[in-house]
């Protein structure tokens, strides 16, 4: 069995100091073997423009964000996976810093923007990744791919046991449809999203919807958080059921695919 956790946070836009500070007063001494935090969580989200967005956007690993997670790593002894604004030269991503055990392992560019983020970001072009560390298989994705169902699938076929989502979710929708992304996939999932609003004119306000939720392979609720309060959700899980895809009907949802008969 493995703890999973989802924290999900109230970020103040611009604030990066306050908001990794509060993430670490909500950890406590909790050590959960996977960590999610939410998109975004240290930067807040509703950006003005890209050049907002490049002055709040740090390297990998050498900024304040990657840095809180691999020090929060080091503490919990497991994997942390944190979403971030991410610079390289003159691009700009809407990112998801991957640590454990005290290293930064690995940074994943959101490929699918939603809405306003694609004035603010550039796409990233994957791959998804899937990192495993003290036998455990995390696979990543950022918010909106939750709508693209191809991704959960690519980190699914690539060994995932449990999907890690960052999330700042504004509509109600994708905790309920990732029951359906751990059912066919046979994967755990946990998607940290955030609570509260932004007012940053031009720009319309923006409500978030918390309800963060950890799931089981069968899509069973483990953990789900409030839709209005920071909080720390906690899920013990049995992760390594998801290394088989067969289900109670004797089908294996793997080994009975039919990719000559799909189009994509
Ligand atoms: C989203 O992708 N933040 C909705």
């Amino acid at each position: 069995m493995r703890t999973l956790a989802a924290l999900q946070t109230w970020p103040r836009f611009g604030a990066v100091a306050e908001n990794l500070a509060a993430a670490r007063a909500l950890l406590g001494d909790a050590k959960p073997e996977l960590l999610v935090l939410p998109e975004l969580f240290s930067t807040g989200y509703v950006f003005r423009d890209r050049a907002e967005a490049i002055s709040l956007a740090e390297p990998f690993p050498d900024g304040p964000t990657v840095r809180f997670a691999v020090e929060t790593s080091a503490s919990t002894g497991g994997v942390v996976v944190a979403g971030y604004a991410e610079r390289e030269g003159d691009r700009v991503f809407n990112a998801a810093c991957v640590a454990a055990g005290g290293a930064a392992l690995a940074s994943y560019r959101k490929v699918h923007l939603f809405g306003f983020e694609r004035e603010c970001f550039d796409a990233g072009d994957g791959p998804f990744p899937v990192v495993e560390h003290r036998g455990l298989r995390v696979g990543v994705m950022i918010c909106f791919d939750w709508r693209f169902p191809e991704v959960a699938r690519t980190l699914a076929l690539a060994g995932a046991d449990v999907i890690a989502h960052p999330s700042n979710l504004v509509l109600p929708h994708c905790q309920s449809a990732m029951v359906t992304r751990c059912l066919e996939n046979g994967v755990y999932s946990v998607t940290a999203n955030r609570v509260g609003s932004e007012l940053r004119p031009p720009r319309p306000p923006v409500a978030f919807t918390g309800a963060s939720v950890i799931l089981a392979k069968d899509g069973t609720t483990l953990a789900r958080g409030s839709i209005d309060r920071p909080e720390l959700l906690l899920a013990r899980a049995d992760t390594d059921l998801a290394r088989t895809k067969r289900i109670p009907s004797g089908n294996d949802l793997f080994a009975e695919r039919r990719p000559d008969t799909y189009r994509l």
